[in-house]
C-alpha cells in the first residue's frame, strides 16, 4: 500500500501576500489540494496556480462551515489519496490557529506533518499600523490574550496581570467583548488614559486603525462600526502610533499579483 502524503500546516500572515514566507510561497505553488480558511486573503488566494483543487473550510463567528472534528479527518483523508495537502490558516497556525489540533489528529494517524510559521496578528497588523510591540521606557513585555469566550461562558482571565503599564497588550478575537474586558482592566488598576487601539483588517488595503483609550476603546470601536477581524493594542506604545505611521493602503493596490505565484511591482 502507497503511504499516505505529508500534510503541510501553513501560516499565511495576516493578509499581505508578501509577509508571506518563501516556503510558504513555495508549497502554494507545488500543493495538489488546498484547505484555507477565512482569514485567508483575497490577494493570497490570487496566488494560488489554476487547477489546483480548493476547498475552503473557514469559520465566521458562531457560524462554523466545516466543524474542527470534521476538519481533522478531512486532513486526513486527503492526505491518504496520495495528493500533496497544504493547510492554509491565517496568521500564524500555532497562534490562536488550532493547528496543534490539527497536527495532534494528523500525529495520531500516522500521518506526517511539517508546520510553516506564519507572521501573526499582533505582530503584523501592529507593525503596519505603526505600533511597535515594545519600545524602550514604554513596554517591557508583551502579551496576547484572546478575548473570545464559547457560547455562555464567562471570559476569565487574570486581570490583575493584565493591568501592567508596562506592558502591551493584544487582545484577539475580542470584539464582542471588548468593553467588559476594559472595564475589567480598568477596575484591576490600569490608568483609563493609558493609550489603546483597534485594528480592522490588517496590512491589506481595508486596514482601519482607530487611535483610543482604554476608557473609549469599545465605544469608539463601536462608532468606528469596524467588523472582525479586529485586534486591540492596549499600552503606552500606541502613542507612538501617529508618528510611525507609515503604510499607505494604495500602495498594495498598485501590486500585480499573478495566478502563477510571481509577485510584480508596477
Ligand atoms: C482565530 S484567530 C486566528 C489568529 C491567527 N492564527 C494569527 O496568528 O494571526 C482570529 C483573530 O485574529 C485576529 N486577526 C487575524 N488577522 C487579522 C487582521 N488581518 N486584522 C486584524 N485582526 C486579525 C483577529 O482578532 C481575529 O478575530
Amino acid at each position: 500500500m502507497n503511504q499516505p502524503k505529508k500534510v503541510y500546516l501553513v501560516g499565511t500572515g495576516s493578509g499581505d501576500p508578501d509577509l508571506l514566507t518563501v516556503k510558504a510561497l513555495r508549497l502554494i505553488q507545488n500543493a495538489d489540494v488546498i484547505i484555507y480558511d477565512r482569514l485567508v486573503s483575497e490577494a493570497i488566494l490570487k496566488l494560488i496556480p489554476a487547477g489546483v483543487s480548493l476547498i475552503y473550510v473557514g469559520k465566521i463567528s458562531g457560524n462554523h462551515s466545516l466543524p474542527q472534528d470534521e476538519i481533522n479527518p478531512l486532513l486526513v483523508k486527503l492526505a491518504e489519496s496520495q495528493r500533496t495537502i497544504v493547510r492554509l490558516k491565517g496568521g500564524d497556525p500555532f497562534i490562536f490557529g488550532r493547528g496543534s489540533e490539527e497536527a495532534l489528529f494528523l500525529a495520531q494517524h500516522g500521518i506526517k506533518f511539517e508546520i510553516v510559521p506564519g507572521i501573526t496578528a499582533a505582530s503584523a497588523c501592529t507593525t503596519y499600523a505603526g505600533i511597535p510591540l515594545t519600545h524602550r521606557g514604554l513596554a517591557q513585555s508583551v502579551q496576547i490574550i484572546t478575548g473570545h469566550t464559547q457560547a455562555n461562558q464567562p471570559l476569565e482571565l487574570d486581570w490583575n496581570t493584565l493591568a501592567d503599564k508596562n506592558k502591551t497588550l493584544v487582545v484577539y478575537m475580542g470584539l464582542a467583548n471588548i468593553d467588559f474586558i476594559c472595564r475589567k482592566i480598568m477596575v484591576a488598576g490600569l490608568d483609563s488614559d493609558t493609550p489603546a487601539a483597534a485594528i480592522q483588517d490588517g496590512t491589506t488595503a481595508r486596514q482601519q486603525r482607530v487611535m483610543s483609550t482604554l476608557s473609549c476603546l469599545a465605544t469608539d470601536t463601536k462608532n468606528a462600526m469596524l467588523q472582525p477581524p479586529v485586534i486591540f493594542v492596549i499600552g503606552k506604545v500606541v502613542s507612538l502610533a501617529e508618528s510611525l505611521d507609515w503604510f499607505v493602503t494604495e500602495d498594495l493596490s498598485s501590486r500585480c499579483f499573478s495566478r502563477t505565484g510571481k509577485i510584480s511591482h508596477g
